[in-house]
């Protein structure tokens, strides 16, 4: 199949062309153009202007990503769009630009939940994908952690899930905007304090590790959003130095992966799964990456880390081409022409 996905939930308008089927991948083009230049002066994501960012860029990043695949509209088989979760205006952008073009290039339009596209990206490359069908892949087990959600799913087979864990409050890349934004670091909060916590000391706080020890799969951060903002109130604003908040981002990220490894590592022993995958926007942090990878090197000997490659980890529409196929082939939908018709922007989406 040749899919052309698009997505437009937050802060990214993104098209990319895939060319898939069960044992092959190609990505034929992928555009993302981000609107961090845009928000940065507001300190985050402002909706309206994003949305009407997307109105602007949507079709050009369509025309150039289809030029760029060397793919003409009548080759496509299939759209895939983001219809949920997300900023309601946004995501508005992108499902009517892809209902306008099914209807005009007479192509079934897949509605694909965000959080699919995320679980889809560890599998974006070659290597990856041709695990699929390899029985020592299944069941696996994904910890998505992005700037809205952090869950644990169980996966028994390609588009087979379940929600087994997720946090109660804050998610984890909500937590790394929220402390940036205490430190004054900007936005994007999350790559702000992953880079400064490179020049601090791990231990320099003893953070909460939340719910560590509860034997449920549940996630909680505002607490420990909390915990960094009694500590800052201990210090009068001219302590607040460069070493100080170097030395809170790096015990505090050291917090947040201690308690996603922990809990992973616990729910993939429960269920005895063969691989472990590790996608969304806070999945670019380098301490999470490896932390997982080592934990599950060291404490499932048969399992394989599979880690979403840096430039999938935050939101692309090659992982949303990626989902739409998936949902095709695992017959979650019926690839037909009039699928548009039924299809709306639905910001509270949940996948399970
Ligand atoms: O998946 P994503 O791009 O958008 C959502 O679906 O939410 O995730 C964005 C989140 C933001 O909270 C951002 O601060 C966080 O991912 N993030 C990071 C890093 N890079 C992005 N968090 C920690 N360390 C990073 N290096
Ligand atoms: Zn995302």
């Amino acid at each position: 199949m040749i899919i052309l996905g698009i997505e437009t939930s937050c802060d990214e308008t993104a098209a990319a062309v895939l060319k898939i089927n069960h044992s092959d991948l190609i990505i034929l083009a992928e555009n993302v153009s981000s609107q961090i230049a845009l928000h940065k002066k507001w300190g985050g994501v402002v909706p309206e202007l994003a949305a009407r960012r997307h109105v602007d860029i949507i079709l050009p990043l369509i025309n150039q990503t289809l030029t760029g695949a060397k793919i003409k509209p009548q080759e496509l088989d299939a759209l895939a769009v983001t219809g949920g979760p997300g900023l309601i205006i946004a995501l508005q952008v992108g499902v009517e630009t892809a209902k306008t073009l099914s209807w005009l290039w007479q192509k079934p339009l897949i509605n694909v939940n965000h959080l699919e596209g995320h679980l889809s990206s560890p599998f974006l490359n070659q290597n990856s994908w041709s695990l699929i069908n390899k029985k020592n892949t299944w069941p696996a087990l994904a910890l998505i952690v992005s700037g809205g959600h952090t869950e644990l799913h169980l996966l028994k087979g390609l588009g087979q899930y379940q929600m087994i864990g997720r946090t109660l409050d804050d998610a984890a890349g909500e937590a790394f905007d929220k402390v940036a934004k205490m430190l004054n670091l900007g936005y994007p909060g999350g790559p702000k304090v992953s880079r400064l916590a490179l020049e601090g000391n791990t231990a320099a706080f003893s953070f909460p590790r939340p719910m560590i020890n509860k034997p449920d799969f549940n996630f909680s951060f505002a607490g420990l959003k909390t915990a960094v903002l009694y500590t800052l109130k201990k210090y009068k604003p001219s302590a607040i130095d460069h070493l100080l908040k170097a030395n809170i981002c790096a015990s505090f990220q050291q917090a947040v992966v201690d308690t996603l490894v922990n809990k992973t590592i616990k729910a993939a022993k429960k269920y005895k799964t063969y691989t472990i995958s590790l996608s969304g926007g806070v999945a670019a942090n380098q301490l999470l990456r490896l932390s997982l990878t080592n934990a599950v090197n060291k404490f499932l000997s048969h399992s394989r880390c599979l880690v979403s490659p840096l430039k999938y980890a935050g939101d692309n529409a090659t992982m949303i081409a990626l989902a739409g196929y998936i949902k095709v082939r695992s017959k979650k939908l019926s690839n037909h022409l009039n699928n548009w018709q039924k299809i709306n922007a639905n910001a509270n989406w949940e996948l399970w």
